[in-house]
């Protein structure tokens, strides 16, 4: 083959047919060119780091996908054709220049094939993939079959790319980042916006307009231009065919009387101040309208009635990733944006706040370190319009590092901007637990950026999808909170949130919620006031209930019986025996749970048990079906009661004796003082393991020299040995990591193995 300056690329991608290889396949840009070379009948192979569902999609059109970058794989090929995200040390690309072998850049490729056409290139900063989508829409439905190539998925025109052997048009994005719009020479432009971007490649925006300066010369009939951007105006303006669009009075295609609904635009259109009619637009925002404009010049001087550009423009559908709805309801919205520079936030968020839902959460990931840096200032300011953001690290497309730059550099710059409600999130895996558990019916929530943030939108959607199941199930009076943070809900202050935190309030809610959690194969874990427990810092996977209020808080006394629902407190359970002149309860003042923790762990203290006052307890099994059991049939040991292991206590009735009152109170007392003196204030799970036999975990704790031993914020109280605590802050790991060491101290020093009281769940972080 001939070197690539004697060849006559278009003829050969157009016209003949050969063995090609694209390196960067997977690339949104390179997969729509090979998606047209597959059309045109070439035989193409590709190569990736990775294979995407692109490059599926392709494989079963005949793409021969390489995953890595080899030489050999691409020595048939007569033609390389490379991204521009390709290093010049790429093996087959070194190759290729070894043997001679002509290699091309993407957008020269591209270009070639666009010469056996009317080209029609959109370009400009910001909304060229929408407008470029809309104008290939809008002449297809005019029937003149063009093809198209655009930098994403459009779902309403079937593929990123197209070629149509039987239509005059090819309608192109024009990618602006690389400088290759050098490479067009179309029929007609229309230029969107240009401000500063890319400044890895370029040094300023003057660099910026002379390519745009280049392509605008090159252009051989009309340039459509953005009347309202200064910028695109001094540049275009006095060229001799030039045709402007916009909302202000000088555009010759001018757009009025916008009225922003929801999800759909009315306005009407000029031509020239005569009236052309009213235009519906199935995309939200103004920004779309002002695009539209541009496609309804664009497509009028085409020749195509103004009627029908307005019943396609009703028609459209948004690109992927363009303010994509991912879930709706009556109660949130979710919504994914492909916007990274500050100029789209802003705009994508002003879209977002014009569907006046309550509050717009955003998570938000940067992309490229070169543009953090560059644009540092402006994405400060950018975030006005979001109630509260959850900033990720950066996303780099392939870039090294940039030291002192990374996510928390735009978080503390939307911060100095003066936003309260701005954080960073260093775990990405973990932003979608930010932000879901800030959710509150009423909210949109909406995810920005070029890489791959949407893939935490769509974990939130799914949970969210669930999350609503559960509400249903619970009602009106009952809660449901996705990813509630356990810290917040164990006395131990310690633990990663639960996946689904549901608070039911009646005994068929809780049964339903068994059923549907049996259904859905849902781990289902139940939590009292948390204060016999250890979450692990990864949180709980799956329902965590926490049964309370109505039913399960109520107190009932009838002569010397206390029904409690689990949700009661023991102490409660105490003070109720005191007014009604019930004793033999008194010792329950001194336990920190409910009354359910207190059943599934036979819990005592002042030498009781719960299972000595208990009289019955009712309780749903693993399908949700209620029982009733009496004392004498159940299977009880010290600090363990196996029926609960795999039912679910919703009440119990306990027995005292009739006392005198001062008796009560003296007992009462007695407890209160021996928790005082005997037990720390501090933070924590009560006594973490049980007493071995014929010993005392504390003393034996004290014994071995272990108070006030730490792990970082977790510390052996000085008070009691048995007790860890949580001097603020502490993790379940560091709490994990001094257990670990009482035991291993019990069990080399006295032969003792030392077993926990406190249970220990969840994921590690
Ligand atoms: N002791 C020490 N050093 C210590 C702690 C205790 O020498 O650091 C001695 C005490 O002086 C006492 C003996 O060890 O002679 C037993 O201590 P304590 O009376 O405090 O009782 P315990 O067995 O450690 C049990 C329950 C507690 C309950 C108290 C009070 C267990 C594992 N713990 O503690 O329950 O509050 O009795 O009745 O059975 C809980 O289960 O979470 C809990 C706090």
């Amino acid at each position: 083959m001939k070197p690539v300056s004697e060849l006559d690329l278009a003829k050969l991608l157009t016209r003949e047919h050969h063995k090609i290889h694209l390196v960067g396949v997977a690339g949104s840009g390179m997969s729509g060119l090979a998606a047209l070379l597959l059309e045109l009948g070439h035989e193409v192979s590709g190569s990736d780091k990775a294979s995407t569902v692109e490059t599926d999609r392709l494989q079963q059109l005949g793409l021969r996908f390489h995953q890595n970058h080899r030489a050999d794989d691409a020595s048939a090929a007569d033609l390389v054709v490379f991204s521009s995200a390709i290093k010049i040390d790429n093996p087959i690309l070194m190759s290729a220049y070894d043997s001679g072998k002509p290699a091309v850049r993407r957008a020269e490729a591209l270009a070639a094939i666009m010469q056996g056409k009317r080209g029609i290139i959109i370009a400009g900063m910001h909304g060229k993939t929408t407008t470029s989508a809309m104008t290939a829409h809008v002449l297809r439905e005019a029937g003149l079959r063009p093809s198209h190539y655009v930098g994403a998925e459009i779902p309403i025109l079937g593929s990123n790319a197209h070629w149509d052997p039987r239509g005059e048009y090819f309608v192109a994005e024009g990618d602006e980042s690389d400088g290759t719009l050098r490479c067009f020479r179309p029929e007609h432009v229309l230029i969107l916006n240009i401000e500063e971007e890319h400044l890895d490649f370029y040094v300023d925006l003057a660099a910026i307009e002379k390519v745009f300066a280049q392509l605008i010369e090159q252009t051989t009939g009309t340039v459509f231009f953005n009347a309202d951007d200064a910028n695109t105006a001094r540049l275009c303006a006095q060229r001799k065919s030039a045709v402007s669009y916009g909302f202000s009075e000088n555009a010759h295609y001018r757009g009025t009387d916008i009225d922003l609904r929801d999800f759909v635009s009315v306005f009407c259109v000029y031509f020239r101040g005569k009236r052309l009619g009213e235009a519906v637009l199935n995309v939200p925002g103004r920004h779309n309208v002002h695009n539209a404009v541009g496609v309804i010049a664009l497509a009028n001087e085409l020749g195509i009635p103004f009627e029908k550009i307005a019943a396609s423009l009703r028609k459209f559908e948004h690109a992927r990733r363009r303010f994509e709805i991912k879930y709706a309801s009556d109660r949130f919205l979710l919504v994914d944006d492909y916007a990274h520079h500050p100029t789209e936030i802003r705009t994508t968020l002003k879209t977002a706040r014009s569907t006046r839902r309550k509050r717009v959460l955003t998570m938000f990931q940067p992309h490229r370190f070169s543009r953090t840096k560059a644009l540092c200032h402006k994405f400060g300011g950018a975030f006005d319009d979001a109630d509260r953001v959850v900033v990720t690290d950066i996303y780099a497309a392939n870039e090294e590092p940039i030291p002192g730059i990374s996510g928390e550099t735009i978080a503390a710059e939307i911060a100095r901007h003066g936003h309260r409600g701005v954080s960073y999130q260093p775990r990405f895996e973990w932003v979608h637990r930010d932000v879901g558990n800030m959710l509150d019916s009423g909210d949109l929530v909406l995810s920005m950026g070029a890489g791959n943030i949407h893939e935490q939108l769509s974990i939130l959607a799914a949970d969210l999808v669930i999350a609503e199941k559960l509400k249903a199930i619970v009602g009106e009076e009952g809660h449901v909170q996705l990813y509630e943070p356990l810290s917040k809900h164990t006395t131990l202050r310690v633990g990663g949130p639960a996946q689904f935190w549901v608070e039911p309030c009646n005994e068929n809610a809780f049964a339903e919620l068994i059923r549907f959690c049996r259904r859905e194969s849902l781990p289902l874990f139940v939590i009292g006031r948390g204060s016999n427990l250890l979450v692990r810092d990864g949180g709980i996977l799956g329902v965590v209930v926490h049964p309370c209020g109505r039913d399960f808080d109520k107190i009932e006394v009838d002569g010397n019986e206390i029904t409690a629902g689990v949700g009661a407190k023991l102490k409660e359970v105490a003070y109720a025996g005191k007014a009604a002149g019930i004793g033999g309860l008194e010792w329950m003042e001194g336990i920190p749970g409910a009354v359910g923790g207190g059943l599934r762990m036979n819990a005592g203290a002042m030498g009781s048990q719960t299972f000595e006052n208990l009289v019955r307890v009712r309780y749903l099994d693993s399908e949700g079906n209620p029982h009733t059991k009496s004392r004498h049939e159940l299977d009880v040991h010290y600090r363990n009661f196996p029926l609960l292991e795999n039912n679910f206590a919703v009440s119990a009735v306990f027995r005292g004796q009739s006392a005198p009152a001062d008796e009560i109170v003296r007992r009462l007392q007695a407890s209160q003082k021996k928790r005082r003196t005997s037990q720390p204030i501090a933070k924590s799970a009560g006594c973490i393991f049980k007493n071995p036999q014929n010993c005392s975990a504390g003393k034996l704790i004290e014994e071995l020299g272990l108070k006030n031993c730490g792990v970082g914020k977790a510390r052996v109280s000085e008070v009691h040995g048995n007790f860890i605590v949580n001097d603020g802050g502490a993790t379940a790991a560091e709490m994990l990591e001094l257990i670990e060491k009482i035991k291993s101290m019990a069990r080399t020093q006295r032969g003792i193995e030392l077993e926990t009281e406190v249970q220990i769940v969840g994921e590690p972080a």
